[in-house]
């Protein structure tokens, strides 16, 4: 198969035009949500993103004469567009490529192919100032907030550290900028002399929040900044992140395996199965009416959701495959109940189903359907 993840099908590649019959504004990447600006240049896009790691010399990838090493497809083709202001929620499976997509994002990997858009323009050809004045822009927000602070340092002098790098204020002025910066998370001033060690988790991840917003980013790519808080917590964190996007018209990229969370903070949600965008739409549609059998898996394994009932029902059969190995045609065909034997064969590209919705499913292709039904 090619690296293509529905290139042409989803909106926002290029060439690919709205069907007959729709809203032409459907051409913004990512589909359109009901009342958007359709004419809106998303902040954010990828374009057909890969990004290949070379897998070491053991299982699939060998070429006949055994030179090749294998390849793992960790994002494989993915288009994506975030519009000003909203949060796209981004889940799947472990392994899926989740913080793989986040970090090309951010800049900490360059794509193997593809092309990434700040507002409109490639971020991937840029040099010097400009590369680094996008790079301010897209911060982290990670899930172990040690690995931003240094544990030899105060809070204080960390973020200090980064308001000097970045030139955000002068020296007169840092003091004054971290006190507002920790009231901004709600910790307070006089925290500023404590080291990291002395926070509990949620106060580290406020820190980590404080820390990324030191330089005014519009975007914010938060990479399961929940899971390893205790539950108790984590809805105050998810809330301050809410509340600091309202006040500061952030955009999220909120990656989580957490549908609950997704549900909570998200206006739209994309579906990662080793490395592909199997399903993108609005987050309610996402709940309502999963389209994809691995989101319908999912939705089902985020029972609080759905059904009020406590216990979660074993959503998903079969182990994940292996991202060196995918199976054939539908990557997820073998742990599939409604696999068809042409899943085996073909990969099913992420088809524009309506102006928000795509979904990567021979189900859900028109073609595959009338043939079943004259069959
Ligand atoms: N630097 C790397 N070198 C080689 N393989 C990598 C590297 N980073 C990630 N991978 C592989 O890429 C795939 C996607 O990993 P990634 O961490 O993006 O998944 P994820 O969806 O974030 O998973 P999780 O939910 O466990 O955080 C995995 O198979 C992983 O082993
Ligand atoms: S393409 Fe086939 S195997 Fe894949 S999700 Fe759809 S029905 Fe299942
Ligand atoms: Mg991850």
């Amino acid at each position: 198969m090619t690296g293509d993840n529905g290139a042409g099908a989803m909106a926002g590649q290029p060439g690919a035009g709205p069907a007959a019959g729709e809203d032409p504004g459907a051409g913004l990447a990512g589909g359109a949500m009901p009342g958007d600006n359709r004419a809106e240049v998303p902040i954010i896009e990828t374009r057909d993103v890969s990004r290949h790691f070379s897998a070491g010399r053991a299982g699939a990838g060998w070429s006949a004469i055994g030179r090749a090493r294998a390849t793992l497809k960790a994002v494989d083709g993915v288009s994506l567009a975030i519009r000003r202001g909203e949060t796209l929620a981004l889940v799947g499976e472990t392994g899926s490529g989740k913080t793989t997509f986040g970090r090309l994002l951010l800049g900490l990997y360059r794509p193997t192919s593809g092309d990434i858009l700040y507002q409109g323009q490639s971020i991937l050809d840029r040099k010097g100032e400009a590369a680094r004045a996008v790079r301010r822009q897209i911060q982290g927000v990670f899930q172990d907030p040690y690995s931003s602070l240094n544990p030899t340092m105060t809070v204080g002098q960390s973020l200090a550290e980064v308001l000097k790098v970045h030139k955000v204020v002068g020296r007169q002025d840092r003091a004054r900028k971290v006190a507002e910066l920790l009231e901004t998370v709600g910790l307070s001033p006089a925290q500023a002399s404590r080291r990291p060690v002395a926070f509990s988790g949620g106060e580290r991840q406020r820190v980590g929040i404080a820390r990324a917003l030191a330089v005014s980013p519009d975007i914010v790519i938060a990479d399961e900044p929940l899971s390893a808080l205790d539950v108790s917590i984590q809805a105050q964190v998810l809330n301050l992140m809410i509340k600091l996007q309202d006040e500061r018209g952030l955009t999220y990229l909120f990656v989580t395996h957490d549908l609950d969370v997704a549900r909570h903070i998200s206006q739209r949600t994309a579906v990662l199965y080793l490395g592909r965008v199997v399903e993108y739409a609005p987050t309610d549609s996402i709940f309502a009416e999963p389209l994809h059998p691995y989101t319908q898996a999912l939705v089902r394994a985020a029972p609080r959701l759905t059904t009020g009932r406590k216990t979660v029902k074993p959503a998903l059969t079969g182990d994940i495959p292996s991202a060196i190995d995918r199976p054939q045609g539908c990557h997820f065909h073998p742990r599939c109940p409604f696999a068809m034997p042409v899943c085996r064969e073909q990969e099913p590209q992420l088809r524009q189903l309506s102006p928000a919705r795509s979904v990567a499913c021979h189900l859900h292709d028109p073609a595959m359907q009338a043939a079943v039904a004259s069959a």
